[in-house]
């Protein structure tokens, strides 16, 4: 048995913890986000941007959480309130409890249609369908309300079911099987993907540098990715390593998981552009529509494509379904450790609660528009399931990830912090340079950041 100091349940192994935090981190941001956003940003110019915020900014946040939740070992309300008793830093453990339910609440409606795509794929629907068929496929289904709220119910349902079963008999589990089965698919499909007949073109268009685009709005898009994909500014790392053990590396976690987070995004593209490229005339800034519009064209165009393309939807649907679980793990851990409720009674209370409050953001969505211009300021109209996005999604992320730094910065502080991370990694060499990234330049870059978003 592992080192902690509650009976709250804990990781049984580190590659367990860093599997889940991966799957928490690893979702439709990096597969279906990631290379939308790169293709309209400026290729490579936007992914070494985007490199340089996970590392500078995401990383130091990350270990930041991290140390939180080991210390405290409790859920994002327990762990300010255990720092900083009687003091209104509660609030920010709450705004994240608040933000991972409303993400939870709309990501749901998104994963459920990846399991619709798996089925149309697998039943040969898509076999031969030309573009504008593609696409009446997806608006009917988009359209329908009852399918929509079906598939929402069904991956809600899992989620709940995963969670029920705790850390380890539940999270930890699944983690381990699905991680490796997503990575070995993504693998796959790059293969598929980069040997299809003009794929260098694609690979070119990934690859090459297109600094002219890069404005501060490519910055701030970067920066929102980051948070976004790693999971961070809203106490998920926190919950996740409230259930680490005093004598894990907690900078070692942070990176793998970054690392895990960044070659996934990084690979996705990969798996797209080549693909893309190689079906004549289809264009790489079709937006959220990338996915689900443009992708089954692909697959109908390529040897095997049923089978790749159904691979594909799965893969999409595990990666989501890793981060539902944390979504959902923040909020059930709040109810638990604050409000003693069972494990049980919480997942299921909450599970329905998100899946109710899913309900008009699932029947906002007739409209395309979703998500194409997520990271971006846009004169569109968004509808209810964007507005979600952008409020929690962005917003509140980079909110909460800025009063993280400040709280371990300036309030619980540094030499606490330091200390906590120093009971799994005596050495931390870098702890001056973490120091001063926690404690001035990540706070002093989110604010910029933030002040941009009210601006335009
Ligand atoms: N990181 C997940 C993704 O990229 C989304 C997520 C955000 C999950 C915040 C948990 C907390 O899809």
């Amino acid at each position: 048995m592992r080192e902690n100091r509650s009976n709250r349940g804990v990781w049984g192994s580190k590659i367990g913890f860093t599997l889940a935090a991966a799957g928490s981190a690893i979702g439709l941001g990096n597969i279906w986000l990631f290379p939308t956003v790169a293709g309209q940003n400026g290729g490579a110019a936007f992914v070494l941007i985007y490199v340089g915020c996970v590392l500078l900014i995401g990383v130091p946040v990350m270990i930041a959480e991290l140390s939180l939740g080991r210390r405290a070992q409790s859920d994002p309300v327990g762990t300010f309130k255990s720092l900083a008793p009687k003091t209104w830093w509660k609030a920010v453990g709450a705004l994240g409890v608040f933000t991972g339910f409303m993400i939870l609440s709309a990501y749901t409606v998104v994963a459920g249609w990846t399991v619709k795509y798996i089925l149309i794929t697998v039943s040969g629907q898509f076999a031969g369908a030309n573009p504008e068929s593609i696409g009446r496929i997806f608006t009917e289904f988009v359209g329908d309300g009852f399918a929509v709220l079906l598939y929402h119910f069904v991956f809600m349902a899992l989620t709940v079911w995963i969670v029920i079963g705790g850390i380890e008999k539940g999270i930890e589990k699944a983690t381990k099987i699905l991680m490796p089965l997503l990575f070995g698919l993504l693998l796959l499909l790059v293969l598929r993907s980069v040997t299809l007949q003009g794929a260098v073109e694609g690979v070119t268009f990934y690859l090459y540098p297109d600094f002219s685009k890069v404005t501060f709005g490519v910055i701030m898009a970067a920066l929102g990715q980051a948070f976004f994909s790693l999971s961070l500014g809203m106490g998920a790392m926190i919950t996740y390593g409230s259930y680490l053990s005093r004598n894990d590396n907690l900078v070692s976690s942070a990176l793998y998981v970054s690392l895990a987070d960044t070659l996934i995004a990084f690979l996705a593209g990969f798996a797209i552009f080549p693909a893309l490229f190689s079906v004549s005339g289809l264009s790489p800034t079709e937006g959220a529509s990338l996915i689900f519009l443009v992708l089954p064209n692909i697959f109908n165009a390529i040897p095997l494509g049923q089978l790749f393309g159904a691979a594909f939807f799965f893969l999409l649907a595990i990666a989501a379904l890793t981060s539902t679980i944390s979504l959902l793990e923040v909020v059930v851990a709040y109810l638990i450790d604050q409000l003693q409720w069972q494990r049980k009674l919480a997942a299921l209370l909450v599970g329905s609660s998100a899946f109710l409050l899913g309900i008009p953001s699932a029947l906002s969505n007739g409209s395309v528009s979703f998500l194409s211009q997520l990271w971006k300021s846009s004169q569109e109209t968004l509808s209810l399931m964007d507005l979600v996005f952008l409020y929690f999604g962005k917003i509140s992320l980079a909110v909460g990830a800025l009063l993280i730094c400040l709280f371990v910065g300036w309030k619980w502080g540094i030499r606490s912090a330091l200390k906590e991370i120093r009971s799994g990694y005596p050495s931390f060499a870098l702890a001056p340079l973490w120091t001063f990234l926690v404690r001035y330049a990540c706070p002093v870059a989110i604010a910029i950041i933030l002040a941009s978003y009210f601006r335009s």
